[in-house]
């Protein structure tokens, strides 16, 4: 009887058609606050011909990340990708396809692939750090942003583009890059400098990996690579079992550094940010972690010295409730469903609603991450483990049926990096610690430089 009593959420009345859409544009941070301020943890806001329905908080979101993909669908919302991605992947193929392409993503991130990759990020970010003199300063998200497009180049497209085509290769994602901009979430065929630029890129580098590909296949060599798991991956229940074309392999390499490469840079920046900003605490616990790791193992790092660093591990973590780079995770509710808020109102969202979750307002709810603002790693280790408490709780890697596939090669990636920056060097914040970029699809920090000096910690006796 409760579901027939039901209603529909309650319309964010503050905001009518043209206000919504305002609001939207200039803050959807903004309107989250002022919304849940009046109605909770469900309502509507109406935009344009849609209505939009924010979940907010773990009691309501269950259904939004465990549902199936006919009910609770991303192909209609994260559309737009299709002009970047290409055709035939991901957004572009209905589900039973799409099931198949995410086999192979995971295939390509399990933990016995990972293991081939640490190597990579290591050598990569030591080449990197090498090139900084003894002191100086940098902008960490700019700096972790060069060096991830590195890994991401070895590790996913493979030595051929890493070694030999590089600057020609990260010349044409940038492309891609600067042609997915806000107004391309609404109009991605919108013809605009930009776009076309984009089109261009996506075709060349369609050109470029057919080349690899080929040459790859016909002398027989095989590379510890995501490339390669593409191109060893076969259909199994659509297409007759064919391999993939070099086509779509181009699609899924372009969607696995969409997917992994901002949001690890940023997140790789928080932590630092907030690591150097809670010198005595943060960076203190990181940093005497780094000391027993080597005490223990040597200066080597690979997925076992990483998995013993369980306080850098939290530090990543809580940067990542504070600022998670997706703010927002979209579906569209393609059968109507139901919520029961902590206040025990239950509402029906109806068939058709945009469904918004979002991580970045989620995660400052106080009754779930108590003092939500302030920087405490402790909060994921026991006896808090505030993460556990309800399921759902901590979304910045989402959850669920489409959680992320990339979390531990992320976190095996940001924990190289700041391993070895802990072991070789001190830093200062030189500009006051940085706000949020809101104006960005992928959210990062605004400009904030840092000063480092260049010091050995295993050279300190340890
Ligand atoms: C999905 C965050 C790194 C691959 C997601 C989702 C989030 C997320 C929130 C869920 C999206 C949704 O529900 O709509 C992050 C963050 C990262 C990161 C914060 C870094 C700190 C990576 C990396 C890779 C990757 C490095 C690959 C190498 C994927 C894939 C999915 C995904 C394939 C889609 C899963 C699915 O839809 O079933 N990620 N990600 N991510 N991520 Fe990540």
């Amino acid at each position: 009887s409760n579901q027939l009593n039901a209603k529909a959420p309650p319309v964010f009345e503050g905001v009518p058609f043209l206000g919504g859409i305002l609001k939207f544009v200039q803050g959807p941070m903004k309107l989250m606050a002022e919304g849940y301020a009046r109605h909770g943890e469900v309502f509507t806001v109406p935009v344009l011909h849609k209505n939009i329905t924010f979940l907010l908080g773990p009691c309501v979101s269950a259904h939004f990340f465990k549902a199936n993909d006919e009910e609770m669908s991303q192909k209609e919302v994260y559309e737009f990708n299709v002009p970047t991605f290409g055709k035939g992947v991901v957004f572009d193929v209905d589900h039973k396809v799409r099931a198949e392409q995410f086999r192979f993503f995971a295939e390509a991130l399990k933990t016995a692939k990972l293991k081939l990759y640490v190597p990579h990020f290591v050598s990569e970010a030591e080449a990197y750090f090498a090139k900084w003199g003894d002191a100086g300063e940098v902008d960490l998200s700019k700096a972790f942003a060069e060096l991830i497009i590195l890994t991401a180049s070895r590790t996913l497209m493979g030595r051929e583009v890493r070694e030999n085509m590089f600057t020609q290769v990260a010349e044409l994602f940038h492309d891609l890059d600067a042609g997915m901009l806000p107004v391309s979430v609404l109009f991605p065929y919108l013809p605009i400098p930009q776009h076309r630029r984009r089109d261009r890129a996506r075709e060349e580098l369609s050109r470029i990996f057919s080349k690899v590909i080929r040459a790859r296949r016909a002398s027989g060599a095989r590379e510890d690579d995501i490339l390669q798991c593409f191109i060893d991956s076969r259909y199994e229940k659509v297409y007759g079992g064919r391999a993939l074309t070099d086509d779509e392999i181009t699609g899924l390499l372009i969607a696995t550094l969409f997917a992994g490469q901002h949001t690890s840079s940023i997140t790789s920046a928080w932590t630092g940010y907030f690591m150097i900003a809670n010198k005595a605490t943060a960076w203190a616990a990181a940093e005497a972690e780094q000391r027993r790791v080597l005490a223990e193992r040597g200066p080597a790092i690979d997925i076992d010295a990483l998995g013993e660093m369980d306080a850098l591990q939290r530090n990543i973590t809580e940067a990542l409730r504070l600022f998670p780079p997706l703010i927002m995770l979209l579906r569209q509710a393609n059968a109507a469903f139901s919520v029961e808020t902590s206040a025990g109102r239950r509402h029906v969202v109806p068939k058709g609603h945009i469904v918004f979750a979002s991580p970045a307002f989620s995660h400052r709810l106080p009754a779930v991450f108590p003092q939500p603002d302030a920087f405490e790693p402790e909060r994921f280790a026991p006896p808090r483990e505030e993460d556990k408490v309800a399921p759902f709780s901590f979304i910045g890697f989402g959850g669920g049926r489409h959680g992320c596939m990339g979390s531990n090669f992320a976190y095996l990636q940001i924990k190289t990096i700041w391993s070895l920056l802990l072991r070789n060097f001190e830093f200062e914040l030189v500009d006051p610690f940085p706000e949020a970029d809101y104006d960005s699809l992928v959210v990062g920090p605004k400009p904030c430089r840092v000063r480092y000096h260049r010091r050995a910690l295993h050279a300190q006796g340890i």
